[in-house]
């Protein structure tokens, strides 16, 4: 219970006061009710507090965004993808002690959308929601931390859009005019005669489709209003020639560049109402739609609060976008932004697609994985390692159950997962503690080898200990397959470390043995952590296991305590030397059989 006049604080509590209040009633209840709930809630408070004030005062911000997806079906593994890559860079973010936001949501207006719901014979915005709620279902089953999901339904995103059209107007980029061409409904995409080819529909009669996704186009003759882009060709050729890096990989700066050389033609971004009613209305004329991708990318300021406060966050976005929404992502976007006079995005991170036998997975084909499905079979840390494990940004990579399991078996529960046991199991670890280093059997930098240690173990310690900058390079560029490869290959070292030396082999009643066998475990145990802080931003479930089981308490998980790695061969003190191990909570990740997995269909929750 508060006293009174801890009520009478919190009666006047404005933010400077409420942490007086708190810790006012935890001296009052200290002495009666050491824990009692209030106490415990109060505790709790000042922590959030603390840590909002300290993020929001002292750390630097990151904002990172994946697309926002359709919602004509249901996601797949190809939307999982983009949101585990940037769930990646969130989290690395924040161990960095980055205020990291992290935004994706679903797209849900426009032609296609308005056609599927009529299919479903559901109304449209019922309709989307179902989807929608699908999409943020997956993405928190996969663990995906977002800290904000927009859908373009809300009323917040729609008074986002309107302002922006609204300064688009007033800044002299949007006119009135007629707009004839081809249009792609599957990509809600304007296409010129060089982007569409002929070829023939499933019943043989000839169709135009678009060159760049194969979808079939429709001519299109319309009254609506038009944006300048033709007024930014240099503008952008201007951007992307001073910042070489802003689009990543290489390869698809250059693609960008390439379609600049060639002229670019002004772009509809309204559509008549008797067309397309699912969508917002151009401010001051109802008679016309927002186009969808005008709409679709405004999402992006719509979570940083546009039209209101929204230059801190602004002024440090980045996107992760699949490839084939590269040129609404580094043509039209910035071309608006600019008409907007806003700043442009820091880094646009393209990737490439997942392919089942060779064809991009795609709803339209029908090829799809299903994530829910795939991450029961693999669990959820399975699924995620695969995906970035094998993604490649550059190339387009097959999917393939059974590449799974050879992964994950490989690598998670036996190179990984086995080194874990090995250093805890009771049989080499009967104290269940972080055993101490001997400087003596393992001295630092001896070259003339005069300890037990040999010179393969000083490769290791070297490479684990350059490991942290070398992944840290990778997640930045977003090549996590790369930061995750030198990670593997760290722990291949480790475990040949232990076969090595085999301490099961030593007898501990020999002191000197004894003092080689707890320091091999120390070194291996001190490897472990390094990995498992490393891994935190891939596949958090394991890294907690790996980190929890060594004892590692959860403000000792940074990206900071990962660079000070095995302090005692470097002649410091070690906080986790002779701490006693946390819970065994089994084994860290159990091999996968390929029989049983094909066994496995029901949906979770089901
Ligand atoms: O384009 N492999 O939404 P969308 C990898 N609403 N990634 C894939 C993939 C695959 N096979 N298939 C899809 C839209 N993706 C717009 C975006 S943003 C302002 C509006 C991922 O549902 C990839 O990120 O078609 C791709 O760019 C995105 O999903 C397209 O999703
Ligand atoms: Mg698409």
């Amino acid at each position: 219970m508060l006293t009174l006049s801890s009520q009478n604080l919190l009666i006047k509590s404005s933010r400077s006061v409420l942490r007086e209040v708190l810790n006012h009633a935890l001296r009052e209840e200290e002495g009666a009710f050491p824990s009692s709930p209030a106490r415990r809630l109060c505790a709790s408070l000042i922590f959030r507090r603390t840590c909002t004030e300290r993020c929001r005062t002292s750390s630097p911000a990151h904002y990172i965004t994946t697309p926002i997806f359709y919602v004509n079906a249901s996601p797949h593994i190809g939307h999982v993808y983009s949101a585990v890559i940037a769930d990646c860079l969130h989290r690395y973010k924040i161990l960095q002690g980055f205020n990291s936001k992290f935004a994706t949501g679903t797209d849900e207006h426009g032609l296609k959308i308005q056609q599927a719901a009529a299919v479903a014979v559901k109304d449209p915005l019922t309709f989307c929601t179902e989807v929608s709620n699908r999409f943020s279902h997956v993405f928190r089953r996969c663990d995906i931390s977002y800290t904000d999901f927009v859908r373009t339904t809300e009323d917040r995103h729609r008074q986002a859009v309107e302002k922006f059209w609204t300064v688009l107007v007033d800044n002299g980029f949007i006119y009135r005019g007629s707009y004839e061409g081809w249009y792609s409904m599957p990509d809600e995409s304007f296409l010129t005669e060089t982007q569409v080819v002929d070829s023939t529909d499933p019943l043989g009669r000839p169709i135009k489709i678009s060159t760049e996704s194969g979808h079939k186009v429709e001519w299109m003759k319309e009254e609506n209003y038009l944006f300048r882009l033709s007024d930014f060709r240099t503008k952008l050729q201007h951007w992307l020639k001073s910042n070489p890096q802003v689009i990543q990989p290489e390869k698809f700066y250059h693609i960008v560049l390439q379609w600049l050389e060639s002229d670019l033609p002004d772009l509809s971004v309204s559509r008549q109402k008797s067309r397309l009613q699912w969508g917002i209305p151009v401010p001051g004329d109802c008679e016309q739609t927002v186009y969808v991708w005008l709409d679709a990318l405004v999402n992006y300021l719509t979570v940083v609060g546009y039209p209101e406060q929204y230059s801190h966050w602004w002024s440090v976005v980045h996107h992760v976008v699949g490839k084939d929404i590269l040129k609404f992502h580094a043509i039209y976007w910035p071309a608006f932004l600019l008409a907007a006079q806003l700043p442009l995005p820091q880094a646009i991170h393209v990737h490439s697609h997942w392919t089942v036998q060779g064809k991009k997975m795609s709803k339209s084909l029908g090829n799809v994985v299903d994530p829910l499905e795939t991450s029961l079979k693999f669990t959820v840390d399975g699924l995620r390692y695969f995906l970035l494990r094998q993604g490649v940004p550059d190339t387009d990579c097959d999917y393939d159950d059974d590449k799974v399991v050879k992964l994950c078996n490989s690598e998670l529960a036996d190179v990984l997962g086995g080194l874990l046991n090995r250093c805890t199991a009771p049989s080499l670890n009967p104290e269940q503690i972080y055993p101490p280093f001997c400087n003596t059997s393992f001295p630092k930098g001896s070259e003339e080898l005069t300890g037990r240690a040999m010179l393969e173990d000083y490769k290791m310690v070297k490479a684990v200990s350059r490991l942290p900058t070398l992944v840290k390079e990778n997640f930045e560029n977003l090549h996590v397959y790369k930061a995750l490869e030198a990670i593997s290959g760290c722990v291949r070292m480790t475990n040949g470390f232990i076969q090595r030396h085999a301490p099961w082999k030593l007898n501990c009643r020999n002191i000197e043995d004894k003092l080689w066998h707890d320091t091999i475990l120390h070194v291996s145990m001190e490897c472990l952590r390094i990995f498992g802080i490393l891994l935190q931003p891939a596949v958090p479930g394991l890294a907690d296991k790996i980190l929890s089981r060594l004892g590692v308490g959860p403000g000792e998980r940074s990206w900071d305590h990962a660079l000070d790695f095995l302090s005692r061969y470097e002649g410091r003190g070690c906080p986790y030397e002779r701490r006693a191990l946390g819970p065994n909570t089994g084994v860290l990740f159990n091999r996968l059989e390929r029989k049983k997995v094909q066994g496995i269909t029901q949906k979770p929750g089901k």
